[in-house]
């Protein structure tokens, strides 16, 4: 590694600004180096050091890291301190407010959808939120191990009952409220949820959902499917519903079943304020999080207790150069990793003052991140890319009217972030003077994989740039050897680090299939890379049938299957198209059975039929009618030749495979051109 820019003058390079400089945890380049190369050399002592930091109630005997990722030898597995006892609650919670003396300070700053719907909780007031919501969970029965399925919206009531779980050593299973009710059925049935936490209802911007109504159709289906574990739903009374006598069963006609449903504030209120934590081995679950599969299925990427702790905590501090007089704000929501590991867990390990923001970017007005970060004087901001394209829109204007002067450091997550997005996000955002940093990592991860350190890595606009301590990336080619220097190929990692996911929920062949089958000995990430001369690396994207919208990921299966659900519908293959805010978006191809005719209609019949299957962060943006789909003489789609037409390339490339070269040109004369 070398430092970067001094090899090629014209490559635009930015070096971290002197004033971050003076107290960064990690103040130079060489620094980084120092403690990168002491995480790979000597893991053990290295993580030691930072388990210092936490409360232990036994500490582990044998070696911290155990794994094995050859999947020709043995079981793959990895494990961390196990054998060590503790509780992450406890450590997150009861350790800032009795060792750090933190108790008084915010932990959050709530502000809700409409900006008049403020809270400000300290550490001490979450500790005892927590315990309540432990001990009524314990009263419905929840018991150490049971699964809890939370579909909640942004509100405090999610953290809560999240950390209510780590506490009682129960295992949450947080679906974004985004999702439908099929999604969350399938959800909760795959993790035999016991108990299902929701809200009645939640505005997003003007539009009013009914989370309950939702709540109750995915129990229904279980129950379709035989397979109804949930035995109690308890239900949040949102904020915006409790003030101004604006009740929500007028606005929402919240149906009620008396043997099931259970209001939260009931059952919560009235709870014991103390709880005693369970104590867990390091290795025990601590959640359950989905992500899309690509076969279509969703994954329940499982991670554990100890691990997840550290090496979030450990992220959160250096990649966002943490510091205590600091206001930390991830714009994510907690139904996604990025929320998991650092709106809660990172910052709250660190004992961070966060703001928790339920709302979203343009309402009631396009300058709501800037309001919110003068109103809060945030210092460390985390978004992601698709917002900053959305907001990069409305111009300098909205940005004007606010004080940005608190910024210190400015992070993205999700999704590859081109150049032009991420100079106005230096430039417009960071007023010239606050790093960006690219973190790259997935569900899986559990934290940032590659990333830099905001005073200490020189920045390169679209590269994620350098790994995180104890983490080894490596570039493959298609046979599986290695690649020195620069390179492009599968970005594997060949040894574990303390955050990485421990399995797939009761489906071990599924995590083995696939993360360690294609390159044994190696975790296969899915994503494309390529190594620069100076050693900084560049994702490309995926190269499995995965699409990445607005930051969100989806299997094309996933959506294919939701088309033909249609009964029109007799084939669908859909494929990714560059987008201009959401990154990638989904065009879909569609044969249709005999005799239907492909009209409007039929195209909003089949949004709303994906909308309902999986939600409606999947809805398609283009729909083509299809008569043929191009095959090869064995029946497989060429989605090459589809993505092609789908982003009207010319050259169509060698298609003497094809069964029926025909069928390319009736697509190509029937292309979409606008959205559907
Ligand atoms: O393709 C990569 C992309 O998002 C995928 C992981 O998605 P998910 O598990 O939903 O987690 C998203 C939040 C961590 C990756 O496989 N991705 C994530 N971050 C970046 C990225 N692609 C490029 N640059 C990033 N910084």
């Amino acid at each position: 590694m070398v430092v970067p820019g001094q090899q090629n003058q014209e490559e635009k390079v930015f070096y971290p600004p002197e004033d971050l400089r003076v107290d960064a945890h990690v103040p130079d380049f060489n620094s980084y180096l120092e403690l990168y190369k002491k995480s790979i050399e000597e893991p053990e002592a290295f993580w030691r050091e930072v388990a210092q930091e936490f409360y232990w109630k036994e500490l582990p005997n044998g070696q911290l890291l155990q794994y094995n990722f050859d999947v020709t030898k043995e079981k793959v597995y990895v494990k961390f301190m196990e054998g060590a006892k503790t509780n992450i609650c406890y450590n997150v919670l009861d350790h800032n407010v009795l060792t750090r003396n933190l108790g008084e300070k915010v932990a959050y700053h709530w502000e809700g959808n409409s900006p008049d719907l403020r809270l400000t909780i300290t550490y001490s007031q979450l500790l005892k939120q927590v315990c309540r919501c432990a001990n009524a969970l314990k009263k419905l029965g929840v018991k150490k191990g049971d699964r809890v399925a939370i579909y909640l919206p942004m509100i405090p009531e999610l953290v809560y009952s999240m950390l209510a779980c780590a506490r009682i050593g129960a295992v949450h299973s947080i679906v974004f409220a985004g999702f439908s009710s099929e999604s969350l059925a399938e959800r909760i049935m795959d993790a035999q949820c016991s108990i299902l936490l929701t809200a009645d209802g939640v505005y997003r911007g003007e539009k009013l959902i009914n989370l309950k109504q939702i709540a109750d159709e995915a129990l229904e289906h279980c129950r379709e499917k035989g397979l109804l574990t949930v035995q109690k739903c308890m239900v949040v009374k949102h904020h915006a519903f409790r003030i101004n006598g604006n009740d929500t069963c007028n606005k929402l006609q919240t149906l009620w079943n008396a043997e099931c449903d259970v209001w939260w504030d009931e059952a919560v209120d009235n709870a014991s304020e103390e709880c005693d934590p369970e104590w867990m081995d390091a290795e025990d679950p601590l959640f359950v999080l989905y992500t899309s599969g690509s076969t279509g299925k969703p994954k329940g990427v499982l991670h554990t207790i100890a691990g997840y702790l550290l090496y979030t905590s450990l992220t959160f501090k250096y990649v966002f150069d943490h510091h205590q007089d600091d206001v930390y704000w991830c714009t994510a929501d907690i139904g996604w990793i990025t929320g998991h590991s650092y709106i809660t867990y990172g910052p709250l390990a660190n004992g961070a003052t966060s703001v928790l923001f339920e709302g979203i970017p343009v309402y009631p007005h396009v300058g709501r991140f800037w309001e919110i970060i003068e109103k809060y004087r945030v210092s460390k901001f985390y978004t992601a890319p698709t917002a900053i394209r959305l907001l990069m829109k409305y111009g300098i204007e909205p940005l004007q009217k606010y004080d940005l002067s608190s910024l210190r450091v400015l992070g993205t997550v999700g999704e590859p972030i081109n150049p032009e997005a991420w100079m106005w996000y230096h430039d417009a955002v960071g007023q010239g003077r606050c790093p960006v940093v690219d973190t790259f990592w997935q569900t899986e991860t559990g934290g940032h994989v590659l990333t830099p350190l905001p005073a200490a890595t020189p920045l390169k606009p679209g590269s994620a740039t350098l790994p995180f301590f104890g983490v080894l990336p490596i570039i493959l080619n298609e046979h599986g050897e290695e690649l020195e220097g620069e390179a492009e190929g599968y970005l594997v990692f060949k040894k574990p680090w303390p955050g990485i996911m421990r399995g797939v929920y009761g489906n071990q062949e599924c995590f083995e299939n696939t993360y360690f089958k294609k390159f044994p000995g190696f975790y296969v990430t899915g994503d494309g890379c390529r190594r620069d001369k100076d050693g900084y690396y560049w994702i490309t994207g995926r190269i499995d049938d995965m699409l990445n919208v607005s930051g969100h990921l989806l299997s094309t299966a996933e959506v294919e299957a939701a088309l033909t659900e249609h009964s029109a519908v007799a084939e669908a293959a859909v494929v990714s198209r560059p987008h201009i805010v959401k990154g990638e978006c989904l065009y879909c191809f569609v044969t249709l059975k005999d005799f239907r005719e492909f009209n409007h209609s039929l195209m909003d019949e089949l949004k709303r039929k994906v909308r309902e299957k999986i939600g409606p962060i999947a809805t398609p943006d283009f729909i083509q009618n299809a008569p043929g789909l191009p095959k090869t003489r064995s029946g497989k789609i060429m989605r090459r030749v589809l993505r092609q037409i789908a982003r009207n390339e010319k050259d169509l490339g060698d298609l003497s495979t094809l069964a029926d070269p025909k069928v390319v040109e009736v697509l190509l004369s029937q292309r979409c051109e606008a959205a559907a």
